[in-house]
């Protein structure tokens, strides 16, 4: 009997990307998998259990060992700075977190407010170039922030650029390319190191045909 390895994967944006590549290192997710409402979904043929989490949740999941191992964007690892294992970059979901605002707009002298769902990444950010800022936590929608005068700037995900263009933003200052990791909580990686390296080599080969290796 193999163990279960436990997967917890981001809903959203990511999940698409991520049971795409899953399938292509020729693992076989049912159809279910694409369109349920369902929170667990076991996959006997293959002994994976899937967690679907939240993205920000995903390292809090694995962290505590419930989940073995999970799939993240690099933006939720740096906001996150949960204790785990980064195995590897799955080069899908590459976007990059930016500085944006309204163009031709000077930041505010004293404490400029910065509105983001990323506020560590952002503090650090701006502590590093010498500015204090004021940080105002949003769980979404973040460039309405900035329309409203709600901030001077926002820290946000640039993907295709199409947000900020339609609602007459403009980008600052580029901070950090993202894609999405595979992780694993630490014992996880001794205790099924088999089964972990078994994915990891499997994922690792489609990673190389991808980059024609
Ligand atoms: C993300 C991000 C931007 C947008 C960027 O939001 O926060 O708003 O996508 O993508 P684009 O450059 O391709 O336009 P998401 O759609 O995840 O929703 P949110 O507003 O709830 O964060």
């Amino acid at each position: 009997m193999k163990d279960v390895l436990t997967i917890a994967m981001p809903k959203g944006r990511i999940f698409e990307d991520a049971a795409d590549l899953l399938r292509e290192a020729g693992f076989q997710l049912p159809p279910e998998f694409d369109d349920s409402r369902k929170l667990i979904i076991d996959v006997p043929e293959e002994s994976f259990r899937f967690i679907l989490a939240k993205p920000m949740d995903v390292p809090t999941y694995v962290e505590h060992g419930v989940a073995d191992l999970g799939i993240a964007g690099k933006d939720v690892m740096l906001e996150e700075e949960r204790v785990v294992y980064e195995l590897l970059d799955l080069k899908i979901s590459a976007c990059y977190l930016a500085v944006a605002g309204l163009p031709n707009t000077k930041m505010n002298n004293i404490a400029p407010k910065i509105a983001t769902k990323y506020p560590n990444v952002a503090e650090a950010y701006f502590r590093e170039q010498g500015e204090q800022v004021e940080i105002i936590k949003l769980n979404g929608s973040i460039e309405l922030a900035p329309m409203i005068g709600l901030a001077d700037r926002i820290v946000d995900i640039v993907s295709t650029g199409r947000t900020l263009k339609e609602n007459g933003l403009v980008e600052y200052e580029r901070i950090v390319d993202i894609t999405s990791r595979l992780i694993v909580n630490p014992a996880s990686f001794r205790l099924k190191e088999e089964r972990v390296n078994e994915l990891v080599e499997r994922l690792v080969k489609k990673l190389q045909s991808n980059e024609g290796l």
